[in-house]
């Protein structure tokens, strides 16, 4: 069944590019081209390039470019042989086809299928063997029950460096097990298992098989490593576009008529176990475009879980403009301080759950609520503060009678003229162009903090500079330990994301090609300091290797944002009544935040 060439060019020459991609993402001209932002990766502001006179898309965010067929086989997750097809019938053009179907990756793409199966049920063994008993000990003291381990083939790595090499390595070769994601080649006939000594939640494609892991750290001893590390991309995951849970949670989001969004595999897991199945989580990286169109494909109600901790809301506050633009409705979830969902659940049960979950808030109801509590909406410049923080949630909307109507909702509820909306959101669209939309920050006061936050730290530039010099196993170390939301500066995060994308292909990260992607003064100004400043070049004395390096950057990182939630959390003890029971909840909250920061501190002095 092979698609003759003139078919396909034919296919090619009577579909506009620039219509196929509209579909995912707006895109507007721009000289010769057209931009629009990029349905591979989030981003705020526009790098996603399409060419409609020579048919090709290219980011210049993440790199990635194609024609229309590999963009359909990207978005929709289908073959080259099916994603022809699709076109075709766009066209309205039949296809005949000559016998044999030819596809490269087709056979290799069977077996990452095939070895990761295996590697599931090799890990979910292990957890039920003697080797495994702590960790299912473990799980079994979190609440877990064993029909849960089943369903969801939880598993356990074991500690020696390379157990499961050994037991695949006679079956599967080393560059598949590498390629397939589950060792790693290190160099001098060194392999060594990705995953040791840590808990397997196996991540499932839409359709249930299982295309790679997350690790979650067993031993508590070892807090040097990071608390999850996760596969890398492969042919057979795409992080952009897997959401965990969702090939269990289908049935029950169609049922429900929404989704609830949650960021862990035991928050997943936990509600799951209790009763609430249509849930999902982005687990491993922050919620992207592709994510919200497969939201989308089940329903238009998503319940997003905000952790009650600020970082947790800034992240939560992207995944919600996304999904706005995707013309989803978001309602909030605000948990009390400290608890996720999995503690929330456990301690209130399905029906405190359920009577929390019926007390939700739509996302502008949500953040009128928090203005109000802080007595935000008496003053007008609390109300100014207010409207414009509206605005821009309603300039993402995509369909203009949604947008109509919530403008007059907002006039009215908030007894705001409808003009005055108007002419906001006109000089919004003007900020967003620039790239100048801001993040949710909760007091003016802090707003300043956050925004000197943006300055660049040398830690961030240590990050840059190993991620292009280092050796492969610091690379490898920070790859999978780094937490992106923990980048305060966001031209920083993009460079970092960019890097990591391009691993790889050590010609897309010389400095030639960096200051070619990023124009702009401030990523400039961080791509030479990273690269050429002394100062930055050894931190610390010279003996200590990459990987104690990046150690280091990771946990500094942390240290980094649990100071700067601690006194986001002192700013509010002080602005709170020291009566009011939340008062006990801050105060606990952010004991264990100093707890965290000692053990920080002293783990980075052992380094
Ligand atoms: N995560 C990650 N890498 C890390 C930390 C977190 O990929 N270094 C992702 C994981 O998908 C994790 C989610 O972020 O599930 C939420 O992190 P966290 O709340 O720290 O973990 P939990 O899933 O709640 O795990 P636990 O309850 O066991 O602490
Ligand atoms: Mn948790």
């Amino acid at each position: 069944m092979k698609i003759p060439q003139t078919k396909i060019d034919e296919i090619a020459s009577s579909i506009d590019i620039v219509d196929v991609i509209s579909a995912y993402t707006p895109l507007r001209k721009a000289g010769r081209s057209f931009m629009g932002r990029c349905p591979f990766h989030e981003e705020k502001t526009p790098s996603f390039s399409v060419s409609q006179e020579k048919g090709v898309y290219h980011c210049f965010g993440c790199g990635k470019s194609g024609n229309m067929f590999t963009f359909v086989m990207d978005t929709e997750n289908v073959n080259f042989f099916e994603a022809v097809k699709m076109l075709a019938e766009k066209a309205g053009i039949p296809i005949e086809f000559e016998n044999e179907p030819y596809d490269p990756d087709r056979n290799k793409i069977e077996l990452y299928y095939e070895v990761n199966a295996k590697a599931g049920r090799y890990y979910h063994d292990n957890l039920l063997s003697r080797d495994g008993a702590y960790a299912k000990e473990y799980l079994a003291n979190r609440g877990l029950k064993d029909e849960t381990l089943t369903k969801f083939g939880i598993g356990y790595s074991l500690r020696d460096k390379d157990a499961l090499y050994r037991t695949f390595g006679g079956d599967y070769s080393l560059e598949d097990l590498t390629e397939a994601g589950l060792v790693l080649n290190i160099g001098a006939n060194e392999v060594r298992d990705r995953f040791r000594g840590r808990l397997m939640f196996p991540i499932f494609n839409e359709s249930g098989k299982v295309v790679g892991f997350g690790g979650r750290r067993m031993y508590d001893e070892s807090t040097e490593e990071a608390k999850y590390i996760n596969s890398p991309e492969t042919k057979i995951y795409n992080k952009s576009k897997t959401l965990y849970g969702l090939n269990f949670a289908k049935g029950a989001i169609k049922q429900q008529g929404f989704v609830i969004l949650v960021e862990g595999y035991m928050d997943l897991i936990s509600l799951y176990q209790n009763g609430i199945e249509n849930v999902v989580a982005s687990s491993g990286t922050s919620l992207t475009q592709l994510h919200a169109k497969i939201i989308s494909r089940y329903t238009k109600e998503v319940v997003v879980v905000f952790d009650s901790d600020l970082a947790g809301q800034n992240a939560s506050r992207r995944a919600i403009e996304l999904l706005i633009e995707n013309d989803i409705s978001v309602s909030v979830l605000a948990l009390p301080p400290g608890d996720d969902p999995d503690t929330f659940i456990k301690k209130n049960g399905l029906d405190g759950f359920n009577r929390f979950l019926n007390r939700r808030l739509k996302i502008i109801d949500y953040i009128a609520e928090s203005y109000e509590v802080r007595g935000g909406l008496n003053s007008p410049e609390g109300k100014t503060e207010f409207v414009r923080e509206i605005i821009g949630l309603i300039t993402k909307m995509r369909d203009p009678i949604k947008r109509d109507f919530y403008i007059k909702d907002v006039a009215e509820r908030f007894g705001i003229y409808e003009s005055i909306i108007r002419k906001e959101l006109e000089s919004f669209k003007g900020l967003k162009s620039r790239g100048l939309t801001r993040e949710i920050s909760p007091e003016k006061s802090e707003r300043k903090s956050s925004e000197k936050a943006a300055k660049i730290s040398t830690v961030e530039l240590v990050l840059i500079r190993l991620l292009i010099d280092a050796d492969i196993r610091a690379k490898e170390l920070l790859m999978n330990g780094l937490e992106m939301d923990l980048i305060p500066n966001e031209n920083v995060r993009k460079i970092v994301n960019y890097i990591m994308m391009n691993l790889d292909s050590p010609e897309k990260i010389t400095h030639i090609v960096l200051f070619n992607e990023f124009q702009d003064e401030e990523s400039k100004d961080i791509i030479g300091k990273a690269l050429l400043d002394e100062n930055f070049v050894m931190q610390g004395s010279k003996n200590k290797n990459y990987v104690t390096e990046a150690q280091a950057i990771l946990s500094q990182l942390r240290l980094q944002s649990v100071r700067q939630r601690i006194k986001e959390i002192e700013a509010k003890i002080k602005s709170s009544n020291s009566y009011s029971p939340e008062i006990l909840e801050l105060l606990t909250a952010q004991q264990s935040l100093k707890n965290e920061q000692l053990e920080l501190e002293r783990s980075l002095k052992t380094l």
